[in-house]
């Protein structure tokens, strides 16, 4: 009996022994960091090819001051046609990310179609509204076919659980558990998604010219950032969080200077009297 528990008990640190070992491994892999010899303002001289990192004058993230906002009515409302699409939760050590394979739709922005190729999650959230930071963000990547990229992020605090991430709960533990278990591959089917989950109608957007936020950081991303913060649970952030390397469970890039650019803002109820209505005007 006490031998039985000698032996599960060894095993226990041994399993947490390679757990460490493992992703310390993966670690050096990924090459940048959010912290230390390989943090945010390293990151320009990590490669030649993270070189806009640092060098680059349209960098994201920001913070969006919502009084110096512009609102363009010719922006309109977001048109996004996403369909039902198989999809892969990825777990990059750095972040957790869905792959739509061929795509799940497009977005449409002046008058060009980015697909929908993958959506990742960053804890806390990079963009900051009015100083503020929010629990996480969820960045929707789009590609046209021509390589330019088109983000949609949408902002969540703390509170009710957000009903995708409910129903990816077990895949997410799944790659809580093979990180744990050293399993390299780090990947779960999730079979097909509906994406009315995921095209949540917004009367209201930030928008402006920014980069990717991890190396090569790089620029001409059109930035869609949605007005309405969501909500998620204190236990999905951490789900979130779980499988990632724990340097990695802080995954956001520090605010980036403005230098001059203009963020605009749409609203679709820009002529009505709302809450929201001192920022419209602004
Ligand atoms: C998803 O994969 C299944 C099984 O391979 C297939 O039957 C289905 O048509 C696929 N769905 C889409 C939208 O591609
Ligand atoms: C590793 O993960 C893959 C993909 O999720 C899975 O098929 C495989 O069984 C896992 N292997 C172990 C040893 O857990
Ligand atoms: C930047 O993006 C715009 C549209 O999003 C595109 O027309 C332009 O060619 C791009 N510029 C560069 C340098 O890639
Ligand atoms: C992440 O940030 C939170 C809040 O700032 C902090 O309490 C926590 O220690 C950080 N975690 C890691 C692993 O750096």
């Amino acid at each position: 009996m006490m031998m039985m528990m000698m032996i599960k008990l060894s095993f226990f640190s041994f399993a947490l022994l390679l757990c460490i070992a493992s992703s310390n491994a993966q670690n050096q892999g990924v090459g940048f960091g959010y912290g230390g010899t390989n943090g945010p303002n390293k990151w320009g001289a990590l490669s030649p090819y993270y070189s806009k990192c640092s060098a680059g004058k349209l960098q994201s993230p920001i913070d969006i001051p919502k009084k110096q906002t512009f609102y363009s009515r010719r922006l309109g409302s977001l048109v996004r046609d996403y369909h039902p699409a198989n999809a892969t939760l990825v777990n990059h050590i750095f972040n957790i990310a869905m792959f739509f394979g061929k795509g799940a739709g497009d977005m449409v922005l002046n008058g060009k179609n980015y697909t929908l190729k993958q959506m990742h999650w960053h804890t806390p959230s990079e963009h900051l509204i009015n100083g503020v930071q929010y629990a996480a963000e969820l960045q929707m990547v789009h590609q046209a076919q021509d390589g330019d990229f088109a983000v949609v992020a949408t902002l969540f605090k703390l509170g009710d659980e957000e009903p995708f991430l409910t129903k990816m709960k077990e895949r997410l533990e799944r790659l809580r558990e093979d990180k744990c278990g050293g399993n390299t591959t780090g990947q779960v089917e999730v079979g097909e998604v509906d994406t009315k989950h995921i095209e949540r109608k917004t009367r209201k957007y930030f928008r402006y010219i920014g980069s990717l936020t991890t190396p090569p950081c790089s620029q001409n991303v059109s930035w869609t950032i949605l007005g309405k913060v969501r909500s998620l649970s204190e236990e999905q952030m951490q789900l979130l969080k779980a499988p990632l390397d724990i340097s990695y469970k802080n995954n956001s890039r520090p605010v980036q200077p403005l230098n001059g650019r203009k963020v605009e803002m749409f609203h679709e109820l820009a002529d009505k009297t709302d809450d929201d209505n001192n920022e419209v005007r602004n």
